[in-house]
């Protein structure tokens, strides 16, 4: 096997396993290198994503919506289900397959490609200006020499102080998508996108869930309004979320953890759980890779210290994806990876920050891009807003789901589309028309005058756009 590269990648996530295809595509010898083992020790490239995160967690969200709508929604529809019962070891292994799908075919894509793949650690050995040797420890232990290093390494679960995952009674995202029997009482600390997904999963399944977060705002990155009606329909739906809490002492029992904790009106409260699950950020992976022998500089938060164009401080190595600064987002990464890709080939690689959308995958799904209404009042910017509620959009009856609501944000005096905000039916999908309107820098006025298709969930965009200038049609 050669073991000269123009271009070695180290992790093969998202930012990773696309980088790599893209160099290869652009006539640069490419190798990946990624060290995650499946359950027979085998190779599963695609990191975080595919493994542990976005993958799998749709495809329980997919599973326990259907269960949910099974047990209620199907009856407003007239269609009565009987003896509803649920499989939880044929959900999981379902889930199991999409993820080894995934991973099959980033194998397939990286054979196809003419990316030589390596599974095993990768670590720097020495860098110069002349290239780099990566060490990769795997089965067998070999050395490769590449003009230009792409590091992709990602992130892992932060953990409590003295509180270590066991994988059994407390959980990071990696046991919370492979809990064997639905746990009666199910809590989970940090009320973050993992919280509410992982949460809405497990309720919907039927456990009795109480999340526990710190901050005293719910979902404060998201604008207000979106996060006030997201507030009201997760307590509707029986997520017990407790804000402004200070957790104590945590302590695993044989079969079930206490948490200790301090309520936000600072009253001492004891908790028990039949499992724990922790989801309270994520930290860079960059311990192994011989960082600091070879001075590649971190920055005050551990990430890799890079500028805009994803150049740390080594010349010819570049770093992509959660181990750098920015949203930890699999879609972001994969956009710097491209970019990265590029520039090294001498192209202009581009990454427009501005328009990465937020997608929180619960019922009803969160989804966002640009700025909130109260980053534009904090930033002093004259704004316009328009609303429009799925319960006057005819397809969103149809569907029986109409909840939420599509909220434009544009500039007063240009009427640029500034920010665009959706709970409700497929925001996830919906939210892409209002990215590429950003990305065009589009106005509201654009997207009210283009035509939508009747009857769809994305007329309430359109006529949220009418309503920014106080004309929508149907409301
Ligand atoms: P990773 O995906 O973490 O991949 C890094 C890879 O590098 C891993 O395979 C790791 O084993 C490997 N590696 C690390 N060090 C080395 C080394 N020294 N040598 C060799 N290999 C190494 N994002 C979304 O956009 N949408 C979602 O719906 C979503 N859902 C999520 C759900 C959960 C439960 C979680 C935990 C995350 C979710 N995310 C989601 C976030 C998303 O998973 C990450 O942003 C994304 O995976 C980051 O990609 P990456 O390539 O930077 O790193
Ligand atoms: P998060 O940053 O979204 O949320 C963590 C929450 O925990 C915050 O609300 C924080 O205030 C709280 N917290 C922190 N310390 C705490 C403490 N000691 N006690 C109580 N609460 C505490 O992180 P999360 O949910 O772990 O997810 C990690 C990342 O993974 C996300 O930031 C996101 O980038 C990515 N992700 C993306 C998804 C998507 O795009 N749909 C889905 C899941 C994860």
């Amino acid at each position: 096997m050669a073991n000269n590269f123009d271009v070695v990648v180290i992790g093969g996530g998202p930012g990773g396993y696309v980088a790599a295809i893209r160099a290869a595509q652009l006539g640069l010898s490419t190798a990946c290198i990624d060290e995650w083992k499946n359950a027979k020790g085998g190779p599963a490239p695609g990191g975080t994503c595919t493994n542990v995160g976005c993958i799998p967690s749709k495809a329980l969200l997919q599973s326990s919506e259907y269960f949910d709508h099974a047990g209620h929604a199907f009856a407003d529809h007239g269609i009565e289900v009987g003896g509803l019962s649920l499989n939880l070891k044929k959900l999981l292994a379902r889930k199991d397959t999409v993820v080894k799908q995934n991973n099959d075919g980033i194998l397939y894509l990286f054979k196809k490609n003419k990316v030589t793949f390596f599974h095993g650690r990768g670590s720097f050995v020495r860098t110069g200006a002349d290239g780099s040797e990566i060490r990769i420890a795997g089965a067998t232990e070999e050395t490769i020499v590449a003009k230009h290093v792409i590091v992709a390494t990602g992130s892992s679960p932060r953990a409590l102080p003295n509180v270590p995952f066991d994988e059994k009674l407390i959980l990071s995202n990696t046991g919370a998508l492979a809990i064997p029997d639905v746990p009666k009482k199910l809590g989970l600390i940090g009320a973050g996108v993992i919280g509410l997904e992982m949460g809405s999963v497990w309720r919907r399944l039927g456990s009795e869930v109480t999340i526990l977060e710190a901050l005293p705002n719910f979902l404060g990155a998201a604008d207000e309004a979106v996060a006030k009606e997201a507030w009201k329909q997760f307590t509707k739906q029986g997520l017990s979320i407790n804000l402004g809490v200070k957790i104590g002492t945590i302590a695993a029992g044989k079969n079930n953890v206490t948490v200790n904790y301090t309520d936000d009106k600072g009253a001492a409260q004891k908790a028990v759980f039949d499992k724990l699950i922790v989801s309270i950020g994520r930290v860079p992976n960059t311990i192994g890779l011989n960082a600091e022998d070879v001075g590649l500089k971190l920055d005050e938060r551990g990430f890799i210290a890079v500028d805009d164009d994803c150049r740390t401080s080594l010349p010819n190595v570049w770093a992509v994806g959660d181990v750098v600064r920015g949203p930890m987002l699999a879609h972001k990464a994969e956009e710097e990876g491209v970019a990265v890709a590029e520039r090294i080939a001498g192209q202009h690689g581009h990454v427009n920050f501005n328009t990465v959308p937020w997608v929180i995958y619960t019922s009803p799904e969160i989804a966002w891009v640009g700025k909130t209404e109260q980053q534009l009042k904090s930033e002093n910017v004259a704004y316009k807003s328009g609303s429009f509620p799925f319960l006057a959009n005819g397809r969103a009856r149809a569907l029986g789901d109409t909840t939420g609501f599509v909220k434009v944000l544009a500039d007063a005096r240009t009427d640029e589309i500034l920010g665009v905000h959706i709970i409700g039916p497929m925001a996830s999908e919906l939210i892409a028309e209002s990215v590429a309107a950003m990305e065009f820098r589009a106005s509201s006025e654009d997207i009210a005058r283009i035509c939508h298709a009747h009857p769809s969930l994305s007329e309430a965009v359109k006529e949220a756009s009418l309503a920014v200038d106080g004309r929508a049609l149907n409301f």
